[in-house]
């Protein structure tokens, strides 16, 4: 396809003017361009209308094709187009041009693998089955774009103030994002005035201007604009287990009896292809699972031992009179058609494939409807895959929408989104009460209201463990903050320092899967040699024990939009003394947290940048070291760097967790201040049957900790204790030497023992205080 060059400004008339500029609150202006053509927008992502907030800038549009961003109180300009040269068409194609100042860095571009910062390149969005697409030498070492996921989401950074360009538009989209020929070197007036631009082939121009200024601000009111992810069940965060080849009920009871066996907490195990009658999607093979009674009792027995199962959904449907999901979709009408007015036909793993045109509200009904069958067998939740569409050798240009009315361009990249939207409809129609859970390779603006990703088939490597971060961070800071790679590698045979790098780096990823492709090395844990099994254990083991603070990451992006994996950047300011913005193999998981794996072939030291004016809490030694500086570390085969902010109180399970059975009723309140700590610990702590919708109507237990030091003892008060889903009991857990503990409760003073315990945190274990303070309230 056209992935490599994009629209030159130089074809383009810029006449075109903006029909309107709307401000929807919140500093997000809407702007909507009109041209010679009369376009339409088939944008089906859903988009909130007004946005909370004040605006403190305007965004005006001048008479001479020009466009500039000011500040209102100060007249300050963050954003200008040219006078003359802002708005252009070609054709069906429009663009947008935007002056490049001195000092600009671009971010997000949604799931783009080129890098955490983005300036020189060209980009397009198109959602890409790779595999399809590009040489196997380019997806083992290089950096293939575009890929599964099309978020056309432009953040662009000077200084500490950000602001974000989104196109929504489901067809191509296109950036330049000043790379270096966009104007003749002959010319010198063009050269001086770089630009960077954006537009798309076609469809109405339908673009939001959004100022942060901060960074936490404009990811919030981002994902304020396309939809925060709702709060997902808690199972959905413990660590799953995948491989293309798991067929069985045999191969997934085994599964569960080595987990149990090793005692590593593990909640969902997945069926890839192989389940399936000859690959028919909704079908179970009789031969793996027997008939529909004896494959409900597989389900619910595993089940009954906290393993969910999520099996794959492909969109293809098998071409093959006589199966009554083909029979039915063609009676419907709900398949996508061809030019020549026949359901179009593409192939993938069943052979010759249907595929139903998720445009058609009828066609998402009748996905939902086969989603609800196959939820009430007792499926936990679905894995859709394919669904960029992948159509093999097909021509995707023949695949056409709204019964053939509509070209393939106007609907691709929201494919994903259908299916994603029609599928959690079904799941609700099933489960009412439940939270549905699912995964998706592909999505468009506004998928993260339905579904989690997945970065795709990456290879097992140190190139795709290095590109994992930037990669999964970029996807957060676009409005997917719930997404994490394959685990150990995808394709290509793992090794035990590799899979164990890859544990160590991504333990605390959003979604923490370890996957394989079909012929590959095994990469379960016990896969991988003694070793490898002990610190992969441990890893899960502390996954799980740190699920209490996830959850509150998870409940913050519910509430207020707050990314979940960040760049260090995002908590803390980009200074000449440290830039953190060029930091793209150390990351935060939410506030307190801050993760530098060492992600280098046969290397144990690296350089570690702590910023912040406050010390940093070293998990790996229990040394405190200070924020604002680089520091060397080593970390040994079982450590990893990882670290507390000072002024942190962090929930975590109690001790070591083996199961994947959750108490999260019961926990250590970690306590991250020195008896010098000057500042104060504040954090809010929620929990609730972490499943189903109950806590919107009140069954969830809250409250808020603030801890801090006088004269030697450490004061820890609770405030606003609620118990809504019943009673919270917590040891605290410190990490200094204190005199005593005074606990304050509805002004009421008492002060605790305090008595010895140990905890690991990463490789060693720590010798902690703690006290135990019983049912609160
Ligand atoms: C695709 C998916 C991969 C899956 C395979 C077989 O390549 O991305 O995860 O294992 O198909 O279904």
């Amino acid at each position: 396809m056209y992935f490599n060059k994009i629209r030159h400004p130089a074809n383009f008339v810029f006449s075109a003017r903006p029909a309107s500029v709307e401000n929807l609150g919140g500093d997000v202006h809407r702007l909507r361009l009109r041209g010679a053509k009369p376009w339409k927008n088939p944008s089906q992502a859903e988009l909130a209308t007004t946005i909370a907030g004040e605006s403190r800038h305007s965004v005006a549009v001048t008479k001479d094709n020009g466009l500039s961003l000011t500040e209102s109180a100060t007249g300050r300009s963050l954003l200008s187009g040219f006078p003359g040269a802002t708005f252009g068409t070609c054709g069906s194609a429009w663009m947008l041009q935007f002056r490049h100042t001195a000092g600009l860095e671009f971010y997000g571009l949604g799931e783009h693998n080129k890098g955490l910062e983005k300036s020189g390149q060209r980009v397009k969005f198109w959602n890409t089955d790779l595999w399809a697409d590009f040489s196997i030498f380019e997806i083992r070492h290089g950096h293939p774009n575009p890929m599964y996921v099309a978020i056309p989401w432009l953040i662009v950074k000077q200084g500490n103030d950000y602001l974000g360009i989104l196109v929504n538009h489901p067809g191509a989209v296109f950036m330049d994002l000043a790379s270096s020929f966009i104007w003749s070197a002959d010319n010198p007036d063009d050269r001086n005035r770089g630009s960077f631009y954006l537009g798309a082939p076609d469809g109405e121009p339908d673009v939001y201007i959004i100022v942060g200024p901060s960074l936490p601000e404009l990811t919030r009111k981002l994902q304020q604009l396309v939809g925060r992810t709702p709060l997902p069940p808690l199972w959905a965060l413990g660590h799953h287990q995948c491989r293309w080849g798991y067929a069985s009920a045999k191969d997934l009871q085994s599964l569960d009896r080595k987990f149990t066996e090793h005692r590593i907490p593990t909640d969902g195990l997945w069926l890839d292809i192989d389940y399936m009658d000859r690959y028919k999607v909704f079908t179970f093979d009789a031969k793996h699972w027997g008939n529909s009674t004896q494959l409900r009792s597989s389900l619910a027995a595993l089940a009954k031992k906290g393993r969910r199962v999520i099996p794959i959904l492909d969109p293809g449907v098998k071409v093959e009179p006589g199966y009554v999901v083909q029979d039915g979709g063609l009676k419907a009408g709900i398949f996508c058609l061809n030019p020549a007015g026949q359901p179009y036909i593409g192939f993938v793993w069943p052979g010759k494939t249907y595929f139903p045109d998720f445009s058609l509200p009828e066609a998402r009904s009748w996905w939902a409807a086969h989603v609800k069958d196959f939820a009430r067998l007792g499926v936990a939740g679905a894995w859709l895959d394919m669904n960029d569409p992948s159509v093999g050798n097909a021509e995707l240009d023949d695949m056409l929408f709204d019964h053939g009315r509509q070209p393939h361009e106007y609907y691709h990249n929201q494919y994903a989104l259908g299916m994603a939207k029609a599928s959690h409809e079904g799941f609700l129609a099933a489960r009412p009460d439940e939270r549905p859970f699912l995964l998706a390779r592909s999505a468009f603006i506004s998928s993260s209201r339905y579904t989690a990703v997945w970065t795709g088939d990456n290879v097992a490597n140190w190139h795709h463990l290095r590109t994992s971060i930037p990669l999964s961070i970029g996807l957060a800071l676009s409005g997917q903050p719930f997404n994490g790679p394959d685990v150990c590698g995808f394709a290509d045979d793992t090794n035990p320092a590799l899979a164990v790098a890859w544990y160590k780096a991504g333990f605390l990823f959003p979604f923490l899967r370890n996957h394989s492709m079909l012929n590959s090395r095994q990469q379960e844990p016990w896969a991988l040699g003694a070793s490898a099994l002990k610190i992969i254990s441990h890893y899960i083991r502390l996954r799980y024990k740190l699920l209490p603070y996830l959850y509150q990451n998870f409940i913050a992006q519910e509430q207020t939009g707050e990314a979940i994996l960040r760049p260090l950047f995002y908590d803390y300011a980009d200074t000449a003394a440290l830039p953190l913005s060029k930091i793209g193999d150390q990351f935060m998981v939410g506030r307190d947290l801050l993760q530098a794996p060492v992600v280098e072939e046969n290397t144990r030291d690296r350089q570690v940048v702590l910023p912040g004016a406050h010390r940093w809490f070293s998990a790996q030694d229990g040394r405190w070291l200070d924020g604002g500086r680089t520091h060397a570390t080593s970390a040994g085969p079982v450590e990893t760097p990882l670290y507390f902010r000072e002024g942190a109180l962090v929930p975590m399970q109690i001790g070591e967790r083996t199961t994947q059975k959750n108490d999260l009723g019961k926990i250590e309140l970690h306590c991250f201040l020195r008896r010098d700590s000057s500042a104060s610990a504040t954090s809010t702590y929620a929990f609730d049957d972490g499943l189903s919708f109950a806590y919107q109507k009140g069954k969830r237990t809250t409250a808020t900790f603030t801890a801090r030091v006088e004269d030697g003892a450490l004061v820890l008060t609770v405030d606003n204790y609620q118990p809504g889903f019943g009673p919270l009991s917590v040891q605290v857990m410190l990490h200094d030497r204190f005199q005593s503990v005074v606990f304050v409760h509805k002004g009421r003073r008492q002060s605790l023992p305090l008595t010895s315990a140990r905890v690991k945190l990463t490789g060693r274990a720590l010798s902690v205080k703690c006290t135990a303070l019983k049912k609160i309230g």
